[in-house]
């Protein structure tokens, strides 16, 4: 039995997590010959972080249909090669005893853009790969392209498109999905004020505006059967007159009652320039305020870097679950490293690796 938060099970739905120390979804720009399948790039990477002692590793944004990357080197989910790629990454997940979730997402009018550490910026031209972009409404993210905005007829492809990915992720082997509805991509796009400015059903009020994520989680529900699912939200764009927090909690409860079972809680990602107070855990106290207000299951992500930290947060009561990003990216074996600092001995330790013991690795 596990005597820290951290490193006890955690049930959603019908399923069991080994502990509730995640790998936060993460980009990697790495498919090759800009198809969306995943490469031994992706294998390895997310192998270790299996490897490395998390409870669930969650894929990074993985795009609905070709015009839903936010690079062309992005993960898609539109086809069955696709599918047969992730799955077996899925088997190698599973061989380490961690869960692997799929984080399914459209990037609007964020969209074909560079990946991080290319030399150039903004909207990638047809020439070189990239395509037009979709939006609720026709307003640029900074100096990016100017979106189309999506006829009632394009919603109803995206709502369609996360369905059928749905599909092929529960095929593929996933054991959790999640829709991606922060960061200024397009479900997010929609929900905030800011960047839907649409006059008919999918714009103006809370309702209007919660319409497409709420269709997307509906439909994900139905295919995802049993297994559980996530939304990711920005809890705040921190911009004036954007999403505040006591609105994203609206829509997360509504997002809980369409069936989504852990709400995923991050900020920001809507406008270029917003001024983000960083500090260790900064959007803890989002995640904080929508588990208390929604009563759902959440998840803290966001500078959490310590295990004294990340256990913290959870005896608090602040969150269920905490994910890491870049402290997983510095070392994947954080989680045997946390649990070796907090007292923990985890059954599923690599035997391969006992000679390094990561206890002693601290004194
Ligand atoms: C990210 N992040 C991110 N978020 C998301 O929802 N989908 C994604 O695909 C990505 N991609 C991505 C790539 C890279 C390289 C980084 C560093 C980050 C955000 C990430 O999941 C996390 O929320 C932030 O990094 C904050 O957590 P940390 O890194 O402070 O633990």
């Amino acid at each position: 039995m596990a005597s820290t938060h951290l490193f006890s099970p955690i049930t959603l739905r019908d399923t069991m997590f080994r502990n509730r120390l995640w790998v936060s979804p993460m980009c990697q720009y790495s498919a090759d010959k800009r198809d969306g399948v995943p490469t031994d790039w992706h294998l390895v990477h997310l192998g270790a972080l299996a490897r490395g002692g998390a409870g669930v590793v969650i894929t990074e944004a993985t795009a609905v249909v070709p015009e839903g990357r936010i690079s062309p080197e992005d993960l898609g989910l539109w086809n069955d090669t696709q599918r047969d790629a992730l799955a077996r990454i899925v088997r190698v997940i599973h061989s380490h005893g961690a869960g692997a979730a799929i984080q399914l997402a459209h990037a609007g009018r964020k969209a074909s853009t560079y990946k991080p550490w290319s030399s150039k910026r903004n909207t990638v031209p047809a020439a070189e790969g990239g395509w037009p972009t979709v939006a609720p409404s026709a307003i640029a993210f900074g100096e990016m392209a100017e979106p189309q905005a999506l006829t009632v007829d394009g919603i109803r492809e995206v709502v369609e498109a996360f369905r059928l990915a749905t599909r092929r992720a529960v095929a593929a082997g996933f054991d959790a999905v999640e829709v991606h509805a922060a960061h200024g991509y397009l479900v997010h796009e929609f929900l905030s004020p800011l960047s839907n400015q649409r006059t008919d059903e999918y714009g103006g009020s809370a309702e209007n505006r919660a319409r497409l994520l709420l269709e997307i989680v509906r439909a994900m529900r139905a295919e995802a059967d049993c297994l559980p699912l996530f939304v990711r939200f920005s809890a705040t764009d921190w911009a004036e007159g954007g999403l505040t927090p006591e609105e994203v909690s609206t829509f997360a409860r509504w997002a809980g009652a369409a069936g989504a079972d852990l709400i995923d809680v991050s900020t920001g990602g809507l406008t270029s320039g917003a001024q983000i107070p960083l500090s260790p855990g900064y959007q803890v106290t989002f995640a904080e305020q929508l588990r208390r207000e929604t009563r759902l299951p959440t998840s803290a992500v966001g500078l959490i870097t310590e295990a004294e930290q990340a256990e913290r947060i959870l005896a608090d009561g602040e969150a269920d679950v905490i994910l890491m990003g870049r402290e997983l990216l510095r070392d994947p074996h954080f989680p045997l490293r946390a649990a070796a600092q907090l007292g923990e001995t985890l059954s599923y330790a690599p035997r391969q690796y006992e000679r390094a013991p990561f206890a002693e690795v601290l004194t």
